[in-house]
């Protein structure tokens, strides 16, 4: 929950904004981190989730890796810190300019997702006297047990390659002479709250497939994991630092590795979710015929998880949590300015008697917020405010002042 003094400063700052609570980014980042230390496990950032130069130049000071799944990504996150060789590039359909531009980075791997890519990128490493490490992405057939639009390790999904062509892979890895093979990825999908169950599963299946490489010549020394840790949107404030070593100790105990085997995992959403809140002003309120709509200034173009995933944010209402009268509670549909039905926060939230101006504050929006904004009706893209450096928010102007 945001203090007294912060809520004021928010007052003077135009919204709506991305607020960045440094301070757990900064904890949660290292809580990872120790928790990786601990159970030997190595972590790529999955940039994706957040691309914001601040939030990367401390985790790539951490000394993690970065998972990237375009080619602007691979030269951002090289931008922002992450040395070359700490970069992994994963996504179905890499482009040729793409995969250029990522081999003269020098990149630590390519995730490739089909056996054509990896036709692609034996030709091109070839053709500039380059040598590219491959690592493969396998759809392991699991269910994540998360939404499905988030689900990526099924044989319905498009990632990754399946059983039936093991052995035409195996063979076109063994005979791709401008290719290192380093080993096998997988991810399964994002938001998992069955953690235990779910990478017990997919650690198990892992195992069998790792194994199958292996009797049929190829060494795998890397097994990356990917992400999807969930976190918990419901409670932001009693569980602001996800369950990290769960995660970690149930892919301990269920991976069989050898001490010359590394094991990595991508988590994004995890590291970022819950640092970040969007903060938007009650612009109107209005009563309909059957219910009563808090009409807001930030919208699915700043955040479009609600309407593509029906996905749940906690909001709040900070003004009114600093204010002694207004006692009563009310139901609102919480609503956004854009020209479509679907810009809805949240149907029927119970909140305190809200007014024009109010602030509020949408929770754990730090992971696929600010990076699947769009400028749809021509909207500003909301800028980002750093809990250290508030001085220098976009200051709030009053139109009422003659
Ligand atoms: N590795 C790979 C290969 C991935 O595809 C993803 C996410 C991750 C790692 C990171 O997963 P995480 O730890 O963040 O769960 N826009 C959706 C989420 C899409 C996730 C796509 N892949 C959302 O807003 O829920």
């Amino acid at each position: 929950m945001l203090d007294i003094n912060t809520i004021e400063q928010f007052d003077k700052i135009a919204t709506p904004f991305y607020y960045y609570d440094m301070d757990l980014l900064r904890k949660t980042v290292d809580h990872a981190a120790e928790m990786a230390e601990k159970y030997g496990i190595k972590i790529h950032y999955a940039v994706k989730a957040n691309v914001e130069r601040r939030l990367l130049e401390y985790i790539s000071g951490k000394g993690f890796g970065a998972d990237c799944v375009s080619g602007n990504e691979v030269l951002h996150a090289y931008d922002c810190g992450f040395p070359a060789d700490k970069i992994v590039y994963a996504g179905v359909g890499k482009s040729d300019k793409e995969i250029y531009n990522a081999l003269k980075t020098g990149i630590e791997a390519f995730n490739c997702e089909s056996l054509q890519e990896i036709y692609v990128i034996n030709e091109m490493a070839h053709v500039h006297g380059l040598k590219a490490n491959v690592s493969v992405r396998i759809n392991p057939d699991i269910d994540a047990h998360t939404h499905k639009y988030v689900t990526t390790g099924l044989y319905e999904n498009k990632f990754g390659i399946s059983q039936h062509e093991f052995d035409k892979l195996i063979d076109i890895l063994k005979k791709s002479g401008h290719i290192n093979f380093i080993g096998l990825h997988f991810h399964i999908g994002s938001q998992i709250t069955r953690v235990e169950e779910v990478f017990a599963l997919e650690c198990q299946r892992v195992n069998d497939i790792v194994a199958y490489f292996e009797r049929n010549g190829l060494k795998v020394n890397n097994i990356n994991l990917g992400g999807g840790l969930g976190v918990d949107y419901d409670d932001p404030d009693e569980n602001a630092i996800p369950d990290f070593e769960t995660w970690f100790r149930t892919i301990s105990e269920n991976i069989v590795r050898r001490e010359d085997q590394m094991v990595h995992v991508e988590p994004g959403r995890s590291l970022v979710a819950q640092c970040a809140t969007l903060i938007s002003r009650v612009l109107f309120v209005k009563s309909g015929e059957t219910k009563n709509f808090l009409i807001m200034d930030a919208g699915m173009n700043d955040l479009i998880r609600p309407a593509l995933y029906g996905a749940y944010h906690k909001i709040e209402n900070l003004s009114a949590s600093q204010r002694t009268f207004y006692p009563t509670h009310q139901a609102y549909d919480i609503v956004g300015p854009v020209c479509e039905s679907s810009d809805v926060w949240g149907a029927g939230r119970l909140l305190p008697l809200s007014v024009r101006g109010d602030l509020m504050a949408i929770r754990s929006t730090g992971a696929y917020g600010q990076v699947m904004a769009s400028r749809y009706n021509m909207k500003d893209l909301a800028p980002s405010v750093f809990s250290d450096d508030l001085d220098s928010a976009p200051a709030v102007v009053d139109y009422f002042e003659k």
